[in-house]
């Protein structure tokens, strides 16, 4: 099958300090990896250079998606193209709705073709009953006041809205409870 990320012999950082020293990856589809580790050892830095992060540098290294070279493409790009990071911390956007965040992205990365409000209400109303989350969610500001729990709940929601190709789930399991976690 081919392959859908490789990573070789990555070198990357914060400014001056080298957190990631020669990580080689495979990735086909289909395939699940799991990557363990004492905390501080650099999992979501990993994450954070797939996904385009600015604020780290690669010093060395390749990679490569879809046959496409990563580094050079910029974080929408990536995301596009079907990459999907689920972050350890999920970020609050005060101001924005979760609807109005959640429409802009699935319209951005042409998901479907020209959803319609109603249409995509109803698609949003199913999937928040799957993961069992209350209706308001969809009207508060992005992550703004919720649990730790409904961060990553939200996290999965933007993940099944978009239906990327290569999910990165940092942590998708802290925060949650026993029900959450299937
Ligand atoms: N901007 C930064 N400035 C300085 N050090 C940083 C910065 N970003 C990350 N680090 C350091 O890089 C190391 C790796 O951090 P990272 O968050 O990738 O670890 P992790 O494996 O995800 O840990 P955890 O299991 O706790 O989530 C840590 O020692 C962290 O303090
Ligand atoms: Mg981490």
């Amino acid at each position: 099958m081919k392959t859908l990320l490789k990573i070789d012999d990555l070198y990357a950082g914060v400014a001056n300090k080298e957190i990631l020293k020669g990580i080689n990856l495979e990735i086909k589809p289909s395939e699940i990896h799991v990557i363990m580790g004492p905390n501080g050892t650099g999992k979501s830095t990993l994450s954070s250079v797939i996904m385009g992060d600015p604020n780290y540098t690669v010093n060395k290294g390749k990679i490569t998606y879809e046959d496409k070279d990563l580094l050079k493409m910029k974080v929408d790009e990536r995301a596009r193209a079907g990459i999907f990071l689920a972050m350890q911390y999920p970020s609050e956007l005060s101001g924005v709705t979760n609807f109005d965040f959640l429409k802009t992205a699935i319209d951005a990365k042409k998901v479907q073709e020209h959803i319609k409000t109603l249409e995509f209400n109803n698609l949003l109303n199913k999937m928040t009953q799957k993961l069992k989350m209350k209706d308001d969610y969809i009207n508060r500001f992005v992550n703004v006041g919720f649990s730790g729990g409904e961060k990553k709940k939200n996290e999965i929601l933007q993940m099944l809205l978009l239906k990327p190709k290569l999910v990165i789930l940092d942590e998708i399991d802290s925060g949650l409870d026993i029900d959450a976690i299937k």
